[in-house]
């Protein structure tokens, strides 16, 4: 079993995720809202934000190929799993974990754009700057993490600890 050091309690991350979802839904008020969740981590962090705007949305998801059971990167993605709703004028809001390299964020942009959705914006509930290497505007972002792996509330480490309530550095 490894130590894991819990950095974000439940209480915190409830709270950033209200407040989340309450720019969400004053950027678009009188709009509609196309949530594209990115398969496996978002799905935790996707539930309790969609649960919390007021305003009308429709929900798919995207899957990219992972890398793997390794905590390192290798820059290389394709799509495992697209979306299946048209989104051809719709309004866009890509649902991430955590963005880290950038480069799954910045694949899903240019992946997304010829599909000519009238807007695409990205919500991370983690940021983590130290090691990007692809610029990304994170249009709404919850939390800065240090550069270390980061577990629970939907992110995993070779797919455990999606379960804990909490977020957490899973200690070396
Ligand atoms: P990027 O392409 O390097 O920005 O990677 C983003 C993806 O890598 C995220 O969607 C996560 O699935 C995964 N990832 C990056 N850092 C972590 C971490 O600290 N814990 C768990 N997953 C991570
Ligand atoms: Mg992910």
């Amino acid at each position: 079993m490894d130590k894991i050091k819990k950095i974000i309690p439940e209480t915190r991350i409830k709270k950033k995720v209200a407040a989340l979802a309450r720019r969400i839904s004053r950027d678009y008020q009188g709009q509609e809202l196309v949530l594209i969740g990115v398969l496996k981590g978002s799905f935790v962090f996707l539930s309790d934000l969609m649960r919390r705007l007021t305003i009308p949305v429709s929900l798919d998801f995207i899957q990219v190929s992972s890398y793997g059971a390794s905590t390192l990167s290798s820059g290389v993605i394709k799509i495992r799993k697209d979306i299946d709703l048209p989104i051809v004028d719709k309004n866009v809001l890509i649902v991430e974990d955590i963005v880290d390299y950038g480069y799954t964020l910045d694949y899903l942009l240019r992946f997304i754009a010829p599909k000519k959705p009238a807007s695409v914006k990205i919500c991370a509930l983690l940021d983590k700057p130290a090691r990007r290497k692809v610029r990304v505007k994170i249009d709404y972002s919850g939390f800065k993490v240090p550069d270390e792996f980061i577990v629970g509330y939907g992110l995993d480490r070779a797919e455990k600890y999606r379960e804990l309530p909490y977020i957490g550095i899973l200690q070396k």
